[in-house]
């Protein structure tokens, strides 16, 4: 048990609530807050103030189970001696954001900064789940440094077409086949699409959902097993509770994110993102949150760690099993446990329990009579199903998934688009050739802006069964649902100058991802002289946050974030 080191008259919310320097906003303030309901024993007796990050709403479906987790999240505060605050968060849904939902994890960062350094919290529940919810939440709780701890929303249940599992958006490339074949109209094809995705909760396969929540329970973010528990299983509720009251005891014990996110941490995130054939975006979402902590672990630390660990965990899209599957052998403690026991995780580093990773483990048995999960001894190959790429198309380096694929090297022509849609346009009326590499360009960060996931176009090459016959480089993002030899996040971008802007119809490219390598057979000199002639492509977007977006965004190898991060800071956000 961690000593408790913070006394009740220490609180950060003492400054609003208890205040004898201020009497005179101390009482204003208390008395905004005595109108809708709470008590002067609430606010005045040294109750820590608990915030409640609530990213669900009816624009966030994916999340919005939360709405009803926050309840349990609430009896979980109370219980233990907190006052819960629930806070709105920007909201962030992958699939429903336009442009792309990349900006608005900057965007959801940012103002949760704000709330939480500029309002009376001394903890805070980060209600985690679809893709970039995570990143942004525990980048925000980084900065400003107070007691944090991260619950899923949990993944939704097993889909099932034609017998077969089928993880969630899987399926759209078979039902898009089966409307052009005149098979199903468009309801039967909603109906194929919507029977991969039967219930509330994020995506089931290891996309950058599952991924990313893997992740936060891997860091040490949030309770050991919570990750994987399905949206409506009670164990959810359940744990939604224990988060709630585990978050009380955090900030009496003054157990910080600074304390848990470790340079330690983050490789052992890394780690069971490699083997569990995690999302690409994790490549991108890992350095934007090391800098936040003040720690240096850009897009080659994780390929490094990429290349050393197993691939162990059989998940879609690239396996056969997706959330639910992981969570009925015993979730991400289990894969920690192959991993800790192969000697790939530091078992040192501390965890929201106050304990360490080692001590978490220390009651967990490995399954022997299961096929989602292998030992790191018998790894459904020895090296991580997502690789780092680099070499004079991308000096900052790529990113490429091989979890699940046989091709692994690929050379072709190039044939350029420089925005998404000229790209899905020519696929879809399938004006392209067998062994090219599509290249889209100008999709980068700051080109974008924002940085979009190539989905419809890598979903339609998939459907037209062409997902080993072409590769596709981007300075893009994908899904973590993409398949096929799809490479992106290839730095520098385009609209900065980088390889990928100089590139022409036919130049011949070579990828190798068992190398680790990403080629265009072109001459330094060649490469300098077309530079000579290279302007960067003027941007549409001159308003809203999207310019200014786009005017301080940084590169992807760092984590594509808008600012310096917590190396740059000169005292503690939440020092008051
Ligand atoms: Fe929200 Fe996949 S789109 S979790």
């Amino acid at each position: 048990m961690t000593k408790k080191k913070i006394a009740p008259e220490q609180l950060r919310s003492r400054l609003w609530f208890n205040n004898p320097d201020d009497a005179e906003m101390t009482a204003l303030y208390t008395e905004r807050y005595l109108n809708y309901g709470l008590t002067r024993e609430e606010l005045r007796s040294g109750k820590p103030i608990i915030g409640i990050a609530q990213t669900g709403s009816d624009l966030s479906p994916c999340n919005r189970h939360h709405l009803e987790l926050a309840k349990r999240v609430r009896d979980g505060i109370i219980s233990a001696g907190g006052v819960p605050m629930e806070i709105p968060v920007h909201p962030i849904q992958e699939t429903g954001k336009r442009p792309t939902a990349m900006l608005d994890r900057n965007l959801a960062y940012l103002s949760l900064v704000e709330t939480l350094y500029g309002y009376p919290i001394d903890g805070v529940v980060l209600m985690i789940g679809c893709d970039k919810t995570t990143p942004a939440l525990l980048m925000a709780a980084s900065t400003v440094d107070i007691p944090a701890i991260a619950l899923s929303v949990g993944p939704m249940l097993n889909g099932w077409h034609d017998g077969k599992r089928t993880g969630s958006g899987t399926i759209v490339w078979k039902a898009r086949q089966m409307m052009a074949a005149g098979e199903i109209d468009d309801d039967g094809f909603l109906d194929l699409v919507t029977s991969s995705t039967p219930s509330t909760g994020y995506c089931n396969t290891m996309g950058t959902a599952s991924t990313m929540n893997s992740l936060a329970e891997a860091l040490g973010m949030q309770l050991p097993g919570s990750a994987a528990i399905p949206a409506p299983y009670r164990e959810r509720g359940q744990i939604s509770y224990e988060t709630g009251a585990r978050i009380v005891d955090m900030v009496f014990e003054d157990l910080k994110p600074s304390d848990i996110m470790t340079r330690e941490a983050f490789e052992n995130a890394a780690t069971v993102v490699a083997a569990s054939g995690g999302s690409t975006n994790a490549g991108l979402h890992l350095p934007a949150l090391a800098a936040e902590c003040g720690i240096e672990f850009d897009l080659h630390d994780v390929a490094e760690i990429f290349k050393r660990t197993p691939y162990i965990a059989d998940l879609k899209p690239g396996g056969k099993y997706v959330a639910k599957d992981m969570h009925a052998v015993g979730g991400v403690p289990i894969l920690m446990k192959a991993l800790f026991d192969g000697g790939f995780l530091n078992g040192d580093c501390i965890t929201v329990t106050g304990k360490t990773i080692a001590e978490n483990l220390e009651d967990v048995v490995f399954p022997e009579d299961q096929k989602v999960i292998y030992p790191t001894s018998t790894p459904l190959s020895p090296t991580g199903g997502v690789v780092g790429l680099r070499g004079n198309l991308a000096p900052e380096g790529a990113i490429v998934k091989v979890a699940g694929m046989s091709r692994l090297e690929f050379t072709g022509p190039a044939r350029c688009f420089d925005c998404e849609e000229d790209a899905f346009k020519a696929v879809e009326q399938r004006d392209y050739k067998e062994g090219e590499v599509l290249v889209i360009r100008y999709e980068g960060p700051k080109g974008g802006p924002g940085m979009r996931e190539m989905l419809a176009t890598t979903a339609a090459l998939y459907g037209q069964g062409a997902g080993n016959s072409v590769a596709l480089i981007t300075d893009g993002r994908f899904s973590g649902a993409t398949r096929g030899f799809c490479i992106g996040h290839v730095g520098p971008e385009a609209a900065v100058g980088g390889p990928i802007g100089l590139l022409k119809d036919g130049d011949m490219i070579s990828i190798d991802a068992e190398a680790g390598t990403i080629s265009v057979d072109l001459s330094e000199e060649e490469l300098a002289e077309r530079r000579k002639s290279w302007r960067p492509r003027e941007t549409d977007y001159q308003s809203g946050t999207l310019w200014k977006y786009a005017q301080t965004v940084g590169s992807a190898e760092k984590g594509a974030t808008t600012h310096p991060g917590g190396k740059a800071e000169t005292h503690v956000f939440a020092d008051i």
